[in-house]
Parts: structure tokens; C-alpha cells; sequence
């Protein structure tokens, strides 16, 4: 095993533990969602000829399940952080009955596109992770170091930009893959953009859940489809572009965008059980995807394994749960106690 296989390993550990202890059948990262939405993802007819790769081939409407959450981990079994708490929101795009091999076999027909909505990742790579971790804990036992402090300077300033932004409904913002992708031959990311752009709330609203409330009654007061564009941003060099820090902004005067594809969402009910079951059991990952459009950098490399055994965790805990049903001291679904 290399240093970094190592450093994804002890991350992973890290990861499952948390999730056995807290929600072992929700995703340990961005287990929160304001909606899973159905819709469509267009792929535009003038698309400049070296980008028309993968998915991007050729003109084509595909079917997508779009799903909208808050980044944090779950606080303890059962509770979810409140969407009034700053915290970084998530679209993570499936495209359906795409043909071809893709990296992981776990799903053969399906391709994958994750954002935030932050130009920039909080982390540099995997060991800013687990500086991170170690950092949190030196605070809680009230010993921060502060030689660690000064070296994750930054993360800790972009994390609290993050949970500085306020929200008013997570249809009507932008979003970023913060990482880079292989299209063809050059290293791209991608940028989403609402064609209704919001601007922020001057506060955030009260309730807890005020996120997809946002969205239910959005789509109660309009007949209107929601729509935005898909867009891709191209590597120009290590400086303006860098493929090995997310922390580095690819910024669009040094890469201007170039719209490839637009996501239309109907109008539609989605805030019912049978929906939120069915978002829990999926699993969204950079991996689930053609060749053309392989996830670059160490940060995404390590997304790779932590992301599958993540999802085969839960799916594993939920399937064992029904198979061989246990007593209430071992599963402790009650977030009061
Ligand atoms: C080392 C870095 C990272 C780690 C350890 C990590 C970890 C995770 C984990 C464990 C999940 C849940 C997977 C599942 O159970 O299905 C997840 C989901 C997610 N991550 Fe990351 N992640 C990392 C980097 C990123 C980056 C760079 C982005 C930026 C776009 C991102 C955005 C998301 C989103 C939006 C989801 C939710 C996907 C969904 O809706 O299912 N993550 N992450």
C-alpha cells in the first residue's frame, strides 16, 4: 500500500465508524436532502468539436435524477443538522441509459456529476483531511495546536465562507464541481447555473427544513419548469488552472465558461416517503462514469473507494436490518436519547 492508499485508508475508517455510531443508513457526508427531483439533461447541437466527447457526443436528452443537500454529517443517530446552521449545499446529477463501460461496474448504465455550491473545496487533499479531524478534536479537548491551526489556515477560511452564504432555495443558485474531470484529452470542470439566479435572503428563514420547503412551495406558485445551464470550464495552465489543489478557483476570466448541455426540472411533487426512501438508497459518485470523463487529482482519486464502500455500507446495514431485524438497545433510532 503507497502513502496515499494509506491516507485514504485511515479517512475511510474514519468515515465508517462515524457513520456506524450516527446513521448507519444515511450518507456520512451530505446526508441531509432537500429534494430528489426527476428532470432532463439536453446536450446542446453546437458544442465546439474537440468537447463534443462522452455524454457530450452528440445531441441527446437524458433522463436524470437531481438530488439537492446540506454537506454536514449527521450531529448524533438520528438528527440531521438544521438547514438555518451555514453549511455547504450539494447537487449530484444523474444521467440514465447512457451507453457504455464505465469506471466502476456497480451501475452500468448511469453517469454522474457532483457540485457545491462554492467555487473552491475547504480541503487540499487527503491529508488536509485528517489534519482536520485531528484539528477538531485538539479544540474539543480545548489543546489546539496552534503550528496545525496556522497550516490549515485556509480550509478554515474557506469553510466558513461557505457557511457564511446564505441560501433562499437551492433551485435558484450556482453550483461548481470544485474538481477536475478528463473530457476526451483535456482537464475540464464543470459549473451549473440556474437561469434564475436568486439573489441571497437578506436572513435565513426560521424552520429547520426551510431548504425543501423552498422548493415545494416554488413549485406550488409557478407552472414553470426550473432550468439551468450545464457548463464546462477548460484547463489552461498549472497557475490559473491547477489540476492537484480544489482549493485554487479556475477562474472564468482565465477560463471562460462554455455552456454544453441544460437541465430542465418540471414543475413536480416530490416531497413524499416513497421518494425520500428511494434518495437514501441511491448512491451518487464521480466514479459512475464514462472513461471520457475520468475524475483527475488526488482528491477525487481518494472519492473513489470512500464513496463505494460508504454506499455499500448503508445499503448492507438496510438490507441486514429487514433480513435479521434487531432489538431497540442496538439500533437506536430516537435522536433524543
Ligand atoms: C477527500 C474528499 C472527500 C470526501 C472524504 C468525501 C466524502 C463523501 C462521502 C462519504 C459522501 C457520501 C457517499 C455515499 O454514501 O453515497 C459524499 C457525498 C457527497 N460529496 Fe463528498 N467527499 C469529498 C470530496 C468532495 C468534493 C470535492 C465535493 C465537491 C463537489 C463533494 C461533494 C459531495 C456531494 C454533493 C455529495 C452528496 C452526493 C449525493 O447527493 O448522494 N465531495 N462525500
Amino acid at each position: 500500500m503507497n502513502n496515499q492508499d494509506t491516507l485514504i485508508d485511515r479517512v475511510l475508517q474514519n468515515l465508517l465508524k462515524e457513520q456506524a455510531e450516527k446513521g448507519p443508513d444515511l450518507r456520512q457526508q451530505h446526508p441531509k436532502s432537500h429534494g430528489l427531483l426527476h428532470g432532463e439533461f439536453k446536450v446542446r447541437d453546437d458544442i465546439p468539436k474537440q468537447y463534443k466527447v462522452g455524454v457530450f457526443a452528440k445531441p441527446h436528452t437524458y433522463s436524470i435524477w437531481i438530488r439537492f443537500s446540506n454537506g454536514s454529517s449527521p450531529k448524533a443517530r438520528g438528527c440531521l443538522q438544521p438547514d438555518t446552521e451555514g453549511d455547504s449545499r450539494g447537487m449530484a446529477i444523474k444521467l440514465m441509459e447512457v451507453p457504455g463501460d464505465k469506471i466502476l461496474d456497480d451501475e452500468k448504465f448511469t453517469q454522474d456529476f457532483i457540485l457545491i455550491n462554492h467555487p473552491v473545496f475547504f480541503l487540499p487533499d487527503v491529508q488536509g483531511y485528517i489534519d482536520l479531524i485531528t484539528f477538531r478534536k485538539q479544540k474539543e479537548q480545548g489543546n489546539p495546536e496552534p503550528e496545525l491551526q496556522k497550516k490549515l489556515e485556509r480550509t478554515l477560511a474557506i469553510s466558513e465562507e461557505i457557511k457564511a452564504k446564505i441560501v433562499g432555495n437551492p433551485l435558484l443558485i450556482q453550483y461548481w464541481s470544485t474538481t477536475p474531470y478528463t473530457l476526451g484529452d483535456v482537464p475540464i470542470k464543470f459549473l451549473v447555473k440556474p437561469y434564475k439566479l436568486e439573489e441571497p435572503p437578506a436572513a435565513k428563514p426560521d424552520s429547520p427544513n426551510y431548504l425543501r420547503e423552498a422548493i415545494v412551495k416554488y413549485f406550488n406558485d409557478t407552472e414553470e419548469s426550473v432550468k439551468f445551464d450545464f457548463q464546462i470550464q477548460v484547463y489552461v495552465d498549472d497557475d490559473k488552472t491547477p489540476i492537484e489543489n480544489p482549493m485554487v478557483e479556475w477562474k472564468e476570466a482565465d477560463s471562460p465558461p462554455i455552456t454544453v448541455a441544460m437541465i430542465e426540472i418540471p414543475k413536480q411533487a416530490f416531497d413524499f416517503e416513497e421518494r425520500k426512501r428511494y434518495d437514501d438508497s441511491l448512491s451518487f459518485s464521480p466514479w459512475h462514469t464514462l472513461p471520457e470523463h475520468e475524475p483527475l487529482g488526488r482528491v477525487n482519486l481518494a472519492r473513489k473507494k470512500i464513496y463505494e464502500e460508504g454506499a455499500k455500507h448503508r445499503r448492507d446495514y438496510i438490507q441486514e436490518l429487514l433480513r435479521e431485524p434487531k432489538p431497540y438497545l442496538l439500533i437506536q433510532d430516537d435522536p433524543d436519547n
